[in-house]
This record gives structure tokens, C-alpha cells and sequence, in this order.
């Protein structure tokens, strides 16, 4: 059985695991003021929130509920709209009233959730960051002027009428921003768990975020079992070890981007990771998942090829790979189908370590790199060592560029080493032709964003007049 609670109401079902979670929502319980736009993440029609128990406390994320397998909300609070009121709107659907931010309003549960999961979660809201929370929601006919007034006002009423004393929960309550049920969710949560324990079943496939799986081939999964692992505590989390940092195959391209020791460790990451995929997407996609599911152009992957990763598998017997290793061809991984990645470590940057990630897509934001690639190296005295330059979208698998890499290793960083290197790694690359670019431009576009590097970490040690 799945146990979850569902606004207020608790749902007990036997439905598939696999189930999406927006047709459960839809067609089983009739809730259909979330609605189904693209179905690929990308619309934020369907978001939803979903609230786990965490350090006791509940922690809500908004997710794109048509991304979501039903077996991954056991134990979970899922806030839909219907559940954000009483007959009466919360200060976020008036604040969309009177500022115009709704004209047909199929996009308008979405942006309402999503809103309300950002005031849920930040005890000082401020304006950028609460729209920046609606990243992942599109609207096709309004226009977005209305809906960040509408932010504007919301931002407003909690401003000036909460009650600095109470606590967020009440004061959000006591607003109206969210019912008063919410109050019992922690203790109804806490009961659910304790008496839900879900035993594993053999299965061939395996679900970790499941934000491009279930965009590719969600038909096939509903028909199936699969083993669900996004939500599996054992491997979770973000640790430091004595010479590396360890990740949990789980753990989420949100929870790493907002880690406070990745923030220590890369500064810059932070923002760079927005460029990942939406919110609602950082709260699902998974680094196990993003590794596992190979596309030579993921974002993470890239990262952690040029770190120097090393993956620990798990199966029949345990073993480790580096992750420049694991890629034998197009979505073929050296990987058994019993094993499962458990976590993944890198060293922690020693002192002079320099970083950078560079992504470009036909869109800045919510879309999929035409090239992408990391520089990770130390510097010291004018040169650089231990050198990490990864590339994806140019070769069949995410590539790690050893020639380059190795030549740069010890170098001076001069322009015409800098040179150099972007014409070693055109030609360790095979790029094809595709809907982002042509093989050619991906080629010069490498070239570019290993220029980009040198330019953003060493903007001092060179003439950028030579590069060109
Ligand atoms: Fe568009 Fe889910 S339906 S993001
Ligand atoms: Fe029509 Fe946003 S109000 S899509």
C-alpha cells in the first residue's frame, strides 16, 4: 500500500507505484484544478508540493506532478490546490485577482503553488527570490507583469500583518496563505511512517528522480514495476570525508546546490546550477540519476567528470569506478544490472583550486546544454595542475578531454597554450549535427567555452587579445 496525505485527507492505494502522480491526482481523485499541460517538466501546470519529513520537521518542495511516480509521495504530504482553502482565497489567488495575473487561468494553480512552497519555505521573503521561485511556471497568455505584481502584493500582506511572534507555520496560517490543517501535518506524518514500511520487489528498472525517464518513456514504466529509489534515506545526503566529498546517489541537484559545503568548496556553483532545469526539476533529478542516465550532455555529469569522481556501486559484490571510465558508448555503461550507485566522492579542492562550468543553450534558462563543459584545475606560481576539462553534447557519451587536459597540466597559462589546448580538444571530440547545432558549430563552440574558462579564472594572467 501507498499511504500519503493528500491535502487533508489521507490516501491509502494499491494503484501501481509507478503511477503518475498527475494522473492519480486527475483521474483518481478528481482534483483536476492541477492541470496537464506538456508533460515534460517544462510547464509547471502541474506543480504540486510535496511535503517530507526531515529533521522533524516538514520540509515542502514544488515538483511537476507529471514526473512523479505515485510510490515516491509515500509518507509525503501532496498539496494541491484544491487544498488551499476554505471557500475564501488565500492573500496569493487575491493578490493574482486584483493584479491581472490570471486571464485563462490554466497556468494559474501552478504559479499559486508555486508561490505558496516559496513562502513556506523562506521565514524573509524578497521579491527576486520569490519570483525567481517561479521559474519552472509558464504562462502563455498573460504575461508576466501581473503575476509579479501579484508577487509584489503577497510579499505585502506578510509584511505587514504577521505577528513577529509567532511562528512561520502560524503566521502563514493565521494569514491564510495555507489552512489551519497544516498544523497536524508533522504529527500525522510522523504516524504514517512509523507504520508504513514498504517491502522491495525484484524489478528491471530503476527510478532515481525520474525527470527525463519519465519524459522518455513514462508509458512503459506505468505498465511496470520498477524499484523507486529517489526518496531512499540510505542514500542520501551530502558528507565530508577526510579527503573527499561524498553524494549520496539520491540526493538532489537542489539539496547540492544549496549545501552549505558545496558552497564552501565552489562559490560559484551555486548560481550555476540554476542553469541545471527549473526548480521543480533541481527537486526531483538526482545524481545517481542525471550519472545513470548518460546523456552526453547532463549538466552534473559534466561537473563531476572534470572532479575526477569516483562512483560506488553496489550489487552482488561492491566495487568503484571513476566515473570517466563508466561511459563505453551511447547510453552503454560499465555497469552490472544488479549494481546500483550508492554514492559518489571527489577530492575536497585543495587550496589554489580553480573552478568553472560553462553551459550554452538556445534558452539561458530550462533548456538542454548544445555544449557544456568544466575546467577544474589547481594554480599555482603561474601554473596550472591537475588539470579536469570536460565537455558534453560532442561526443556520444560526456566526454572527459584527456589530451587537453593532459597537455595543459603543468603549463603556463599563456594564450597560446590556451590555444593550444581548445585545438587538442577539437579534435578528441565527435559532435553530430542535431536540433542544438551543427557538428561545426558545437566544434567552435568547445573552443569557446574552454576560451571561457581561462577568461573567467585567470582574467589577469593573459592578453584575451591573443585568443582571437
Ligand atoms: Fe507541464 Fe507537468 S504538465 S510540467
Ligand atoms: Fe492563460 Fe497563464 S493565464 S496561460
Amino acid at each position: 500500500m501507498i499511504k500519503f496525505i493528500l491535502n487533508e485527507t489521507l490516501v491509502e492505494t494499491d494503484v501501481r507505484p509507478t503511477t503518475v502522480l498527475l494522473d492519480f491526482i486527475r483521474k483518481e481523485k478528481k482534483l483536476t484544478g492541477t492541470k496537464e499541460g506538456c508533460r515534460e517538466g517544462d510547464c509547471g501546470a502541474c506543480t504540486v508540493l510535496l511535503g517530507v519529513l526531515k529533521d522533524d520537521d516538514v520540509k515542502y518542495k514544488s515538483v511537476n506532478s507529471c514526473l512523479v511516480p505515485l510510490g515516491d509521495v509515500n509518507g509525503c504530504h501532496v498539496f494541491t490546490v484544491e487544498g488551499i482553502n476554505n471557500g475564501k482565497l488565500s492573500p496569493i489567488q487575491e493578490a493574482m485577482v486584483d493584479q491581472g495575473g490570471t486571464q485563462c487561468g490554466f497556468c494559474t494553480p501552478g504559479f499559486v503553488i508555486s508561490m505558496t512552497g516559496y513562502f513556506l519555505n523562506n521565514k524573509k521573503p524578497e521579491f527576486n527570490d520569490a519570483v525567481e521561485a517561479l521559474g519552472g511556471n509558464v504562462c502563455r497568455c498573460t504575461g508576466y507583469g501581473g503575476i509579479k505584481r501579484a508577487v509584489g502584493n503577497a510579499l505585502t500582506v506578510f509584511e505587514t500583518e504577521r505577528i513577529k511572534k509567532k511562528s512561520h507555520l502560524e503566521t502563514l496560517i493565521e494569514l491564510g496563505f495555507i489552512p489551519a490543517y497544516f498544523e497536524n501535518i508533522k504529527t500525522r506524518l510522523s504516524q504514517i511512517r512509523n507504520s508504513n514500511k514498504r517491502s522491495g520487489k525484484k524489478v528491471s528498472t530503476v527510478v532515481s528522480g525520474g525527470t527525463d525517464l519519465y519524459v522518455q518513456k513514462w508509458e512503459s514504466l506505468v505498465r511496470n514495476n520498477a524499484n523507486l529509489i529517489s526518496s531512499d534515506r540510505k542514500i542520501y545526503g551530502i558528507e565530508v570525508l577526510k579527503h573527499q566529498i561524498k553524494l549520496g546517489a539520491a540526493t538532489t541537484i537542489e539539496e547540492i546546490r544549496t549545501s552549505p559545503v558545496i558552497q564552501k568548496y565552489f562559490p560559484g556553483l551555486s548560481e550555476q546550477l540554476k542553469l541545471f532545469g527549473s526548480l521543480p526539476i533541481r527537486n526531483r533529478a538526482t545524481v545517481g540519476g542525471n550519472i545513470v542516465n548518460a546523456s552526453p550532455i547532463g549538466d552534473f555529469t559534466n561537473i563531476l567528470i572534470a572532479l575526477d569522481a569516483e562512483l560506488h556501486l553496489k550489487g552482488m559484490t561492491r566495487r568503484s569506478i571513476f566515473l570517466r571510465d563508466f561511459y563505453k558508448g551511447y547510453k552503454v555503461l560499465n555497469k552490472r544490472k544488479d549494481e546500483l550507485i550508492e554514492s559518489i566522492t571527489f577530492p575536497i579542492p585543495p587550496k589554489n583550486f580553480r573552478f568553472n562550468f560553462e553551459k550554452v543553450s538556445k534558452r539561458t534558462y530550462l533548456d538542454i546544454a548544445s555544449v557544456n563543459s568544466t575546467l577544474a584545475c589547481i594554480y599555482s606560481r603561474g601554473r596550472i595542475t591537475c588539470v579536469g576539462l570536460s565537455a558534453g553534447g560532442v561526443a556520444p557519451v560526456p566526454l572527459f578531454l584527456k589530451r587537453a587536459s593532459e597537455f595543459m597540466n603543468g603549463k603556463d597559462v599563456t594564450a597560446e597554450n590556451i590555444i593550444y589546448a581548445a585545438d587538442v580538444a577539437m579534435k578528441e571530440i565527435f559532435p553530430i549535427s542535431d536540433a542544438r547545432g551543427s557538428a561545426e558549430y558545437k566544434r567552435l563552440l568547445l573552443r569557446q567555452l574552454i576560451y571561457a574558462h581561462f577568461l573567467k579564472l585567470f582574467p589577469d594572467k593573459f592578453d584575451p587579445e591573443k585568443l582571437f
